[in-house]
Formats: structure tokens, sequence, C-alpha cells
């Protein structure tokens, strides 16, 4: 996958963007709040139109297509009065797929996805946590290449989201999908990712990427290593460089 847009009219949101993708890669998009990030997955995942610029997979446009990657938004999105089966079986459902065929599908995976036993009841009985995994499980089950999660984990308490981490890191590679992460967390985007893009204000640019050289196979102890603090401090300092520095007071 590549995304270039370029230069727009007054006032651009994104601007000489460049990122990339391979199968099977985890990438994160850490920036400051208001830069561009969630307009960035707007456009890849068909919602917004570049005014320029490219958005492919496979060498093919898929600018202002809907469908062609799977977006789990900032907010979880569950629907109120759908218990928690029909929800996740909403991709399939839109899709036009046989409803049966799909709750079967989403039955399988409740229990993977911590849900078991929760599949009749509706979002406002679920945990923060819980609900974020059904979120997921709905994403899971459109069954695309790319995933994109948009702070996925930002409302959970810090124990809650560490465990979040090792279980998408498995889920990731049971589904063998790439997945692009937005986050503010460097710590999240150290653990889970093969490469970090660090992004500038508005207009969003790419100010620095991280390539980051720890095991495929992570555990939790891998967060104590030298070379996590090590790239952990690349991101920071890369952030900090953008950050201005606050007005003298006299
Ligand atoms: N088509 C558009 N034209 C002009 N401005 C836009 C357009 N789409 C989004 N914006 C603006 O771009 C800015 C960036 O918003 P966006 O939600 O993408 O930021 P973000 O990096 O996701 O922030 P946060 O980290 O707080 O979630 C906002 O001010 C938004 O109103
Ligand atoms: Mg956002």
């Amino acid at each position: 996958m590549a995304i270039r847009p370029r230069r727009a009219r007054a006032s651009p949101v994104i601007d000489d963007l460049d990122i990339s993708l391979k199968a099977n890669e985890f990438v994160s998009i850490i920036g400051p709040s208001g830069c561009g990030k969630s307009t960035l997955f707007n456009m890849i995942a068909g919602l917004q139109v570049p005014d320029s610029g490219m958005i492919s997979l496979d060498d093919k446009s898929i600018v202002g297509q809907t469908g062609a990657v799977t977006y789990m938004m900032q907010r979880d999105f569950l629907l109120p009065w759908r218990t928690v089966l029909e929800n996740v079986t909403l991709g399939p459902e839109l899709a036009g797929k046989p409803l049966a065929a799909a709750r079967a599908d989403a039955r399988k995976l409740l229990r993977r996805f911590g849900l078991e036993g929760f599949e009749n009841v509706y979002p406002s009985s679920l945990s923060g946590g819980m609900r974020q995994r059904a979120a997921l499980l709905r994403t899971i089950l459109c069954d695309r290449p790319i995933i994109l999660l948009d702070e996925p984990f930002g409302a959970l308490d810090a124990l809650t989201r560490a465990s979040m981490h090792e279980w998408l890191l498995g889920i990731q590679r049971e589904f063998q999908c790439a997945m692009i992460l937005i986050t503010h967390d460097p710590d999240e985007a150290v653990y889970l990712s093969d490469r970090i893009y660090v992004s500038t204000p508005r207009p969003m640019q790419i100010a620095g990427i991280v390539d980051i050289d720890l095991p495929a196979e992570r555990h939790r102890d891998v967060t104590l290593s030298p070379r996590f603090a090590e790239h952990k401090r690349e991101v920071l300092s890369l952030l900090h460089a953008l950050s201005s520095p606050p007005e003298a007071v006299h």
C-alpha cells in the first residue's frame, strides 16, 4: 500500500505525505492532536477524497473507494440497539453475505475475543475493554488485508491496555493482516510496531521514521530492554523537536 497526497490548495490538512505498508506489517503513526491523522485514515478508507495525490493497494488506486480496507474508528461506534453478535456481524451483513454463516463465524471467535457468553447482551453492559474487543471483532470479520486502528485503546487503563497489546499482536499473527495504528502513546507504538511514522502538526507531514529492531514475537519483558528504551527515546526526541517552546512570560 502507498499513500502520496501532494500539495493541495490553501491550508491543506495533509501535505507531501508518503507512507507505505507491506503485507502483515504493523505500522504506527504518532503525532500531535489535530494534525490530520484521522483525516488520513478517512482518506485511506475512501470516506474522504484528497485534493491531489494517490492512495493505492497492490498498485491499484483506492481513492474514494470504501471496502478495500477495514477501519476501526476513534470511537467504537457499537450500535446500542443491537446485541454484541448483531454488532460484530454488521460488516458481512452490509456486504450482503448470508447472515447465518456470518453469525456462525462470529460465534467461533467470541472466546478468542473474550466475549463468550456476551453475544446476546447490548453494548451498554460491556466493560471498556470488551467494547474495544467487540469493535475489533467486527473489524476483523470484514476480512480485509489491511486494518486501520484509530487510537483503539485510548480510553483504557494502563493494565488493560498492556493486556490488549499482547492480545492484538496474537490476533494479527492469527489473521495474517497488516495493521496501521494511530496512537499518542510512544510505549504502545514501540511495543506493537515494525515501523513508526512520527508526524508534524497540521499540515501533516512525516517528521521522521523509526524502524523497530525488536524480536517479531514480542512479550512484555521486551519493554525492559535497552533497545526498547532507545526506540522510545528516538520517538520522543522527534516529537519534542516538533513542539515549539512555550512563549516567554514577562
Ligand atoms: N476536508 C477538510 N477540509 C478542511 N479541514 C479538514 C478537512 N477534514 C478535516 N479537517 C480538519 O483537519 C484537522 C485535523 O483533524 P483530525 O481529526 O484528522 O486530527 P487528528 O490528528 O486525528 O487529531 P486527534 O489526535 O485529536 O484525534 C481538524 O481541524 C479538522 O477539522
Ligand atoms: Mg483523530
